[in-house]
């Protein structure tokens, strides 16, 4: 069979026989059909399988697995029922061995591809534990016809949700509150729909737990706050479980992909939760961000203070994006003097109570604010940048401000191999900074996210 009668051959439909050779940035198994590029979800490397093709991008087919022919030896059962389905773990059918080897390989591949960085990569810091890790949930909720509210994460690549009553890398603990939750919705006439759709109403549940404190936090996310009963319901929940400290609405009245609103009420009990993280004491908000995976993060602060203490004194060390202070206080629990740069006024406020209540108030000032409109005021003055971005990883402005006035050391510790590697390449390649270390760490088990801790000194 000719590869060219293949590729007009096939259409919407189509049975292929895929040997799978690689695997995407999504975790989706890619491999060929003839001449033709096909992505398989739920396919592994070195698997030869059968696979319907649903869709045809530019490059690629997109496909659904059928049946597995031949099984990758990495291959096996996944721990939870509808990894197969849920788009929220896309690698719970791959051996751990085999996650970890992959994960690094994607922080190598990614400097090498974007930014042209053949540096070492420092084999991946597993998990100790890859079940049970996550502290936080949100999760969207929809009413059916009949009155059953659904919630669960999303199909993979769809927006349907895979109603879901236990999640498995959810912390048991607030993982035991879905199934209830839902089920008292479910008897709520309040109007249930995760867009915000038909007049609007509730729209996600979040959860937060802090791991060593046991507190939870119950958060309900709403186009509005039209919600008749909220207050007993609210206050059924914080007597009928320990854990739940408080519960709280907050408001997203917007139709966009930003989950939380700005504005959050307290409904019932606190609005905090207490957690231990690097022998301190911190206080965390629902709405405000704290890393998913308490112990893997805490990971990062004797790495980072090793690096440190090998070369440098403590002097002026800015923590950007630096969130409630997770590691500004660790930085001054150790000597460094502290500015800590944040756009959430609400974790600014919480970043000078964890220090206060810490007794580093002295060593730790915040600022709330943009870092790209406040990083060129401060750099000149600091020893130490240590920067930790959404997703989308620096403005230009930011990397600029870097270029312009380069610190003694930089730490950038990402949750996003590709921005990573495009915001390193300006730094590196102008020869003004020389990379030291590029560690990956597992926050995610079981998803195809890696976070990465790379050091690098100015070059004399
Ligand atoms: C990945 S989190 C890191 C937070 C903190 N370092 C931690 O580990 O808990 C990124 C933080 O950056 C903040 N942020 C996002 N855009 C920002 C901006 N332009 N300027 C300052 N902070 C920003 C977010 O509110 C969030 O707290």
């Amino acid at each position: 069979m000719g590869s060219r009668w293949v590729m007009t051959e096939l259409s919407i439909g189509s049975r292929c026989d895929v040997m799978v050779s690689d695997l995407s940035q999504d975790g989706a198994g890619i491999g060929r059909c003839g001449e033709a590029v096909v992505f398989v979800p739920g396919a592994l490397p070195q698997e030869r399988v059968l696979a319907r093709l649903v869709h045809r991008g530019r490059r690629h087919w997109l496909s659904q697995l059928d049946q597995v022919l031949v099984a990758s030896p990495e291959r096996r059962r996944p721990p939870c029922s509808l990894a197969s389905s849920c788009g929220g773990c896309s690698l719970q059918h791959l051996a751990p061995a085999a996650q970890a080897r992959w994960k690094g390989d994607h922080v190598a591949q990614a400097l090498q591809r974007i930014a042209a960085i053949h540096h070492p990569v420092a084999p991946l810091m597993a998990a100790p534990i890859d079940l049970g890790y996550r502290n936080r949930a949100i999760i969207p909720l929809e009413r059916r016809s009949d009155g059953q509210v659904r919630g669960g994460y999303y199909r993979r690549g769809s927006h349907r949700i895979v109603n879901l009553n236990q999640c498995p890398v959810l912390d048991p603990r607030i993982d035991a509150l879905v199934e209830p939750i839902k089920a008292d919705l479910a008897a709520t006439d309040w109007p249930i729909d995760r867009d915000g759709h038909n007049g609007g109403g509730l729209r996600h549940l979040a959860l937060r737990l802090g791991r060593r404190s046991g507190e939870m936090q119950i958060t309900l996310i709403s186009s509005h706050d039209r919600l008749p009963g909220l207050g007993t319901l609210a206050r059924q929940w914080t007597n009928r479980w320990d854990g739940v400290v408080g519960v709280s609405l907050n408001l997203q009245p917007e139709a966009t992909n930003v989950l939380m609103g700005p504005q959050t009420r307290l409904i019932s009990g606190r609005a905090t939760v207490r957690e231990r993280f690097a022998d301190l004491e911190f206080t965390i908000a629902s709405d405000t961000f704290f890393q998913v995976f308490t112990e893997q993060a805490e990971r990062v602060v004797p790495l980072l203070l090793d690096v440190l203490a090998s070369a440098d004194r403590p002097g002026l060390a800015i923590d950007a994006y630096c969130g409630i202070g997770t590691y500004s206080l660790p930085l001054a629990a150790a000597g460094w003097q502290v500015l800590g740069l944040e756009i959430n006024p609400r974790s600014v406020d919480l970043a000078q109570r964890n220090a206060k209540a810490n007794g580093l108030e002295q060593r730790c000032a915040f600022a709330a604010c943009d870092v790209a409109g406040a990083l060129a005021e401060h750099l000149p003055s600091a020893d130490l940048l240590f920067i930790d971005p959404p997703r989308r990883g620096l403005d230009q402005e930011v990397v600029a401000t870097i270029l312009s006035a380069t610190p003694r050391r930089l730490v950038y510790l990402s949750c996003n191999p590709a921005s990573l590697a495009r915001d390193l390449k300006p730094l590196v390649s102008s020869g003004r900074m020389e990379l030291l270390l590029v560690q990956p760490i597992d926050f995610f088990p079981h998803t195809t996210h890696v976070e990465t801790l790379v050091v690098l000194r100015r070059r004399p």
